[in-house]
């Protein structure tokens, strides 16, 4: 877009309510109950990369990164990446993405993994890994595990379980927070 008047920048504690809206809009209610969500229940995005697509007050997009681990390796779960329904399109999703990943790299992160739609995702160097080598808790499409090596030349060795990388508040069944 030449004439791009919006901006990528970090995402701010103001910013919230309007991205909680906009994965409500994007995810609907069925959000929660992917095996995604479970990775995310009782964690804080990781610090440092959770970026908005701003047209001045405007909120346009939104990415958020979840600290997991593999086997015996430290990744990141990509997602939710959302943008506003009537602006779909204009390359704010793949803006979002190359800024994050770039970001990502620059921090030290050594990759990236999500479940998400393969044809979108290779556009920014995703690729599938082999069925059953990395496991989701829940159903998930293996088609759909994508990873990407933010070191240059290593190769992915991630294998195993995905886990939460650690747990910020814990939770109970209910959903309500556990005290102490
Ligand atoms: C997926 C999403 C973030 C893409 O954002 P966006 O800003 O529209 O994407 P971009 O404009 O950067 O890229 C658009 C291109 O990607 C393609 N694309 C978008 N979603 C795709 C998908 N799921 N599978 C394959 N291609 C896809 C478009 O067809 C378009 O192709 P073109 O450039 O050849 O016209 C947005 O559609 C969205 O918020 N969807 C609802 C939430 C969601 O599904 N998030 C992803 C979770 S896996």
């Amino acid at each position: 877009m030449s004439d791009q008047s919006w901006q990528i920048r970090p995402e701010r504690a103001e910013d919230a309510p309007l991205v909680e809206h906009l994965n409500a809009i994007s995810f609907g209610p069925g959000r929660y109950a992917k095996s995604a969500y479970r990775l995310r229940e009782g964690v804080e995005p990781v610090e440092g990369l959770s970026f908005v697509a701003m047209d001045g007050v405007e909120l346009l997009g939104s990415i958020r990164f979840w600290p997991v681990a593999i086997g015996m390796e430290k990744s990141l779960l990509l997602g939710p990446l959302a943008v506003q329904p009537g602006l779909r399109g204009r390359g704010i999703g793949i803006a979002l993405m190359k800024h994050a990943i770039a970001e990502a790299r620059a921090q030290g992160h050594a990759s990236i993994v999500l479940v998400g739609d393969e044809p979108y995702y290779v556009r920014v160097g995703f690729a599938r890994l082999a069925p059953g080598r990395v496991r989701f808790p829940g159903p998930v499409d293996p088609a759909r595990v994508l990873a990407l090596s933010l070191q240059h030349n290593v190769m992915l060795t991630l294998k195993g379980e995905v886990r939460r990388a650690h747990i910020n508040q814990p939770i109970c069944a209910c959903g309500a927070a556990v005290a102490g």
